[in-house]
């Protein structure tokens, strides 16, 4: 690859120069992730062709099998057409839609308690938090923000507290690794679901000895397991869910995005056999709109969609699988709210210009929300998953995140890419309101899924 770029760099001398730098950098950014993963796409292809015949015969009919990868390109890019997901398409008459009404009725336990509504409580004492960062060496440079200098460590020491006399269950790693025991639990979507997946990793790995533990990589996926539980607990990125050109997770910086709504074979092939599942998507819908290929149109012809109708029609592909393959008898899926962000202090802090940087302590407030949570998202998540009924179970976890603006990496993680006087000049200007600091929130989202689980 630096070869290639050295001949154009005989012509264009200081062009060439700066091209190769850049890639030197963002190879350097994709290098220092969490993880990293070789591809296999013959291996992605074989998956593919066979899942579409045999478990998916209602989908369309693929004309070429290429799936999208970080070279797929529009060529040319129509409005949308208005093709929609229709995951009850096969269904006759509403006869099955009034199944799932039935279906999704709340369980009584959980009219008696709403663990997600609740407060954050100051709790120094030696149980909180619940895992040492630093003890944990698979805890990823973007998170750790006490290693990278953070001087008040209030942060790792609030617990959440449900409205009385609702409590949490008290999380116990021992406890967790038993539920685990012979079974894989992944996690799948984007980097916020990985920040709850290293916290998860972290919390358990304490209690295995060094030498039954495991990290490895295969295709996609990234895999801690613990020999005696004869169990893994992995992490598979999909920041879309459904097939698109970023989910190889090493290349992913691409200016165009483009999913396939009607594809989320390609993942579902490598998710299909976890036991225990847990899905995320939200901030990647955000940034910009979302180019579409459908699987049965030619190649390079796209549709643009904003980001709302994008994540909507992912959403309805995602729970077609999901209704299709899921016994909840036998699986457990779990789903996500958005993470919220914490990029405008204006929200919480009327006439202020900054972000999550400084912030200390969460907001009290009860119900408060901020502009990086979006409702009508909420809302259409809501719908989804309602249809879905006992399939799947909710960790509504964007309310109390919205109280922890003082939960955020902020600047205290490693940069990939270096900074320059005037930023640091002003430390706001390159703030991380995104991801969360660990020991610290994502924690308690593993606490409220050992809850349910
Ligand atoms: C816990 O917090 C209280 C109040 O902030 C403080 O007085 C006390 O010294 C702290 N204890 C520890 C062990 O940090
Ligand atoms: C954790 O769970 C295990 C197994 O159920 C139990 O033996 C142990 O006492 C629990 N630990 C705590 C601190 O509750
Ligand atoms: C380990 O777990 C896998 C499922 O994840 C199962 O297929 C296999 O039989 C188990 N092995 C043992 C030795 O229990
Ligand atoms: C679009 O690109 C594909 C290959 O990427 C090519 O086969 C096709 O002919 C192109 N169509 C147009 C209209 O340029
Ligand atoms: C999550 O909780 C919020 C309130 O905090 C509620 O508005 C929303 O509907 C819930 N989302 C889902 C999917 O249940």
């Amino acid at each position: 690859m630096l070869q290639r770029w050295s001949t154009k760099k005989s012509r264009l001398p200081l062009v060439g120069l700066l091209f190769m730098l850049a890639l030197v950098v963002t190879f350097m950014v994709l290098y220092n992730q969490c993880s990293i993963h070789h591809t296999n796409r013959e291996q992605d292809l074989l998956e593919t062709s066979t899942l579409t015949s045999s478990v998916h015969p209602n989908l369309p009919p693929r004309n070429n099998l290429e799936v999208l990868d970080r070279f797929s390109q529009c060529n040319s890019t129509n409005e949308y057409s208005g093709k929609k997901i229709g995951w009850f398409d096969h269904d006759t008459s509403g006869q099955g839609s009034a199944d799932f009404v039935a279906a999704a009725a709340p369980k009584e336990e959980d009219n008696i308690c709403d663990v997600f509504s609740g407060k954050w409580v100051f709790d120094n004492s030696s149980s909180y938090p619940l895992h040492k960062g630093s003890d944990c060496p698979y805890m990823c440079d973007q998170l750790a923000c006490e290693k990278y200098g953070r001087p008040d460590l209030e942060y790792q020491h609030w617990r959440w507290q449900p409205h009385p006399p609702c409590n949490l269950k008290r999380w116990n790693a021992t406890e967790m690794w038993e539920m685990l025991r012979g079974k894989r639990m992944m996690f799948v979507g984007d980097s916020l679901n990985r920040n709850q997946w290293v916290s998860m990793v972290c919390l358990l790995q304490s209690i295995i000895p060094r030498d039954k533990q495991s990290m490895s990589t295969n295709a996609h996926i990234t895999i801690f397991k613990a020999e005696d539980y004869n169990a893994t607990v992995e992490f598979l990125w999909a920041p879309f869910l459904v097939e698109s050109n970023s989910d190889d997770p090493v290349y992913r910086k691409l200016d165009e995005r483009i999913i396939r709504p009607d594809s989320v074979l390609k993942h579902a092939s490598k998710w299909q056999h976890a036991d225990i599942l847990i899905f995320n998507t939200y901030l990647w819908w955000r940034r910009r709109p979302v180019k579409i290929q459908w699987s049965s149109k030619e190649k390079g012809s796209c549709e643009e969609v904003n980001g709302a109708e994008g994540m909507e029609m992912a959403m309805n592909a995602w729970a077609h699988w999901i209704f299709n393959n899921i016994d909840p008898n036998t699986k457990r899926v779990f789903f996500v709210t958005m993470s919220p962000t914490h990029i405008r202090s204006g929200d919480w802090n009327p006439g202020s210009e900054g972000n999550c940087y400084g912030e200390k302590k969460p907001i009290e407030e009860e119900s408060y929300w901020g502009s990086g949570s979006d409702i009508p998202t909420m809302r259409m998540v809501e719908r989804v998953l309602r249809r879905l009924g006992p399939k799947v179970s909710v960790l509504n976890i964007t309310q109390l995140s919205e109280y922890r603006k003082d939960g955020h990496s902020s600047v205290y993680r490693k940069f990939w890419e270096p900074l320059s006087d005037e930023s640091l000049k002003n430390p706001a200007s390159y703030a991380d309101c995104n991801h969360w600091c660990l020991p610290g929130v994502p924690d308690v989202w593993n606490q409220l899924l050992f809850h349910f689980l």
